[in-house]
């Protein structure tokens, strides 16, 4: 509860204010995504429906998903980066498998923070939105994608 009230000050505190000049300015972009904005997934429906009530396609690219071509964070292609990220000298978390790595990234975002991606971006609320089996269905999914979609 407290972290969700933190990261919805932080988004308020990241919008700029009415009189911020020119338009490019006055969006706040896909990180402006409050918990308020996504409902409660219990994991019942199919996988795209699961990715796209979450809204994990404003921010990332997901193979299969269609309009799954955010630019935000990395493209969850966890089949190939997965392990890079597991064996990466600055890992830190407590991960043991990609599988598991999906899961904290999911629930505990600043565990690692991608190379070259903005750290406290990815909201830190899921943990309260999806349904455990949720995130046993997208760790499932994400860990086996070695999609064909551009990497950063
Ligand atoms: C507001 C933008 C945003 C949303 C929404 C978002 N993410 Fe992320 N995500 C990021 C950013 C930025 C990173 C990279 C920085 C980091 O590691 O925290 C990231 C990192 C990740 C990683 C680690 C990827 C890697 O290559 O190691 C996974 C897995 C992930 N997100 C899954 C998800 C899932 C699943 C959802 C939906 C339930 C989601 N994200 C929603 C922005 C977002």
């Amino acid at each position: 509860m407290g972290l969700v009230l933190l990261y919805v000050l932080w988004t308020l505190r990241a919008l700029p204010s009415p009189s911020a000049g020119p338009a490019v300015f006055s969006n706040p972009g896909p990180t402006s995504l409050t918990a308020e904005m996504i409902p409660l997934v219990s994991g019942d429906e199919p996988i795209v429906e699961i990715f796209t009530k979450a809204g994990c396609p404003v921010c990332h690219t997901i193979p299969g998903i269609p309009g799954a071509n955010g630019q935000v964070g990395p493209p969850l292609t966890l089949g190939v980066t997965g392990a890079q990220r597991l064996a990466d000298p600055s890992y830190r978390g407590t991960a043991g498998t990609v599988h598991e790595y999906v899961v904290e990234s999911v629930i505990d975002p600043s565990a690692f923070v991608v190379p070259g991606y903005p750290e406290r971006t990815m909201p830190v609320w899921y943990g309260a939105k999806l349904s455990a089996l949720a995130l046993e269905k997208i760790a499932d999914y994400l860990e086996h994608q070695t999609g064909n979609v551009l990497a950063k």
